[in-house]
């Protein structure tokens, strides 16, 4: 069983980025949490992060090649912009999870339409660095089903 976490825009720079909305937790830091969980129920959990919108295209194209059971995604700045994100989402129709460290409905207007939450399994927001650790657990028991 596999699943990958895709990491968008500008999450290469948590622990320092507006520390007061997304906390100090570093991108590293929730990786090797992710790790740790996914290794003690035996699952293979890749982790990928780019700053470039096709690169995240090339990279979930190739997790259907793969084989990935399920992707855990935050978007970033995508979620509110990019149809060609969704688009291979939908393509490959491998499930997901939406994630979001802040409450993006709190926040700006621009951050409430997001382009991939109808299509997702499911969405989490609000819960800092620990909603991923939500939806790895989410993704899991789904996948032992
Ligand atoms: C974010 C929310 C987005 O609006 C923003 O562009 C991000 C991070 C979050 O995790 O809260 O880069 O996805």
């Amino acid at each position: 069983t596999s699943i990958l976490v895709i990491q968008g825009p500008n999450l290469n720079l948590l622990g320092t980025r507006e520390p007061e909305i997304y906390g100090k937790t570093t991108l590293e830091d929730i990786h090797i949490k992710l790790d740790s969980i996914a290794k003690s129920h035996s699952i293979d959990l890749s982790t990928f992060q780019s700053n470039h919108e096709g690169e995240h295209i090339d990279r979930i194209q190739k997790a259907k090649i793969d084989g990935v059971d399920f992707i855990i995604i935050n978007p970033g700045a995508f979620t509110h912009t990019s149809v060609a994100l969704r688009d291979v989402l939908a393509g490959v129709a491998i499930p997901f999870t939406e994630v979001h460290l802040s409450n993006i409905y709190q926040r700006e207007e621009f951050r409430k339409h997001s382009y991939l939450s109808d299509i997702a399994t499911g969405v989490i927001c609000g819960f800092g660095a620990i909603g991923y650790e939500l939806a790895l657990q989410a993704a899991i028991t789904r996948l032992k089903k």
